[in-house]
């Protein structure tokens, strides 16, 4: 049975990515370069979506079918000129075992699945080679995070930076961040936890940065040079665009490059997911391909205005 998750978004997400791993190969497989494909939140492979066909401008009743699309994992198997190595994650056993079936499909490509946590199997996996630094002159690798939620570790990302050659793309969850930040600080609570493991100690910046000039709208990114750190104030009344703009500057501090992030909305909450690309190789040529790719993704995929928007994308 194929994965049932999300909903016409996670196409449009699916599509970002898959353009992006489609020119990294394009440029990456003349130089002869070894390339992996790393999907630390693979899902089964397949993704079971529903879809309204029909209307009064078709002639025929609405109704709804149900499809089966290609998840992550097959959408990287079918790019040509294709990675030489795959690596898929999945903490779910029967996905992981419904991911180990799609290698029949794919007989003589070097496809690992690991049935595992994201953190534990990524922290295993680049710490041998060739990601170790004497080995992996040669190497170079996408790795996908696409949890359903606040399951990417920051110390997981940090680890990720430090190899210097894996782009990696994150599908943040920013409306969940939102939802565990309450209004006031000592509101937070046992949430501390969870926010400190996803977003490292840093979170707690976000309660404590007010503009020079009270304008009566905390507004701590929006001039900034001006902004300046005063007392702590107990309370966040950021928006979820501030929240990415603090979050690609943590990303920054760990990763040569950081894209400005791909908003994904959903019927459920408007802007509810973040799609970044952070790369951790630091050669200007590897920043300067990744920036080019990445800037067409984001003008291809960037919401549409309402009115152009066909079937909630
Ligand atoms: C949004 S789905 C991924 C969908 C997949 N990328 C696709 O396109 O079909 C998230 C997946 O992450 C898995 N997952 C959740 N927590 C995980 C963890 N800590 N480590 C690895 N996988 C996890 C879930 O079982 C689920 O299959």
């Amino acid at each position: 049975m194929a994965h049932k998750y999300g909903g016409p978004w996670s196409e449009v997400k699916l599509d970002a990515v898959e353009y992006y791993l489609q020119c990294y190969t394009n440029a990456l497989t003349p130089k002869k370069m070894d390339i992996w494909y790393i999907d630390a939140y693979a899902g089964s492979g397949d993704r079971e979506a529903e879809r309204e066909i029909g209307g009064l401008l078709d002639g025929r009743a609405l109704e709804t079918v149900v499809e089966v699309l290609d998840g992550s994992a097959r959408r990287a198997l079918k790019i040509s000129p294709p990675y030489k190595h795959f690596v898929f994650i999945e903490k779910d056993p029967k996905r992981a075992a419904q991911l180990a079936s799609v290698k029949a499909d794919y007989p003589g490509t070097a496809i690992e699945v690991l049935n595992g946590d994201a953190n534990t199997e990524l922290l295993n996996f680049i710490g041998k080679a060739p990601w170790t630094r004497k080995a992996r002159s040669f190497s170079r690798g996408v790795v996908f995070l696409d949890p359903f939620s606040m399951q990417v570790d920051w110390s997981t990302l940090q680890a990720l930076a430090a190899t210097e050659c894996l782009d990696v793309w994150y599908f943040f969850n920013v409306q969940a961040i939102i939802r565990q930040l309450s209004h006031n600080f000592e509101g937070v609570g046992n949430k501390e936890a969870t926010l400190d493991r996803v977003l490292s100690r840093r979170w707690r910046d976000l309660y404590s940065i007010v503009p020079e000039e009270p304008s009566g709208q905390f507004d701590m990114f929006g001039g900034s040079a001006d902004a300046v750190v005063k007392e702590p104030t107990s309370k966040r009344t950021i928006t979820k665009d501030q929240i990415d703009k603090w979050f690609k500057t943590l990303l920054e501090e760990e990763f040569a490059f950081v894209s400005d992030p791909l908003p994904i909305v959903t019927p459920y909450g408007g802007h509810t997911f973040s799609l970044f690309l952070a790369v951790a190789n630091k050669h200007p040529k590897a920043t300067e391909l990744a920036q080019k790719f990445v800037s067409y993704v984001n003008r291809k995929f960037a919401p549409k205005p309402a009115s152009r928007r066909k079937s909630g994308r």
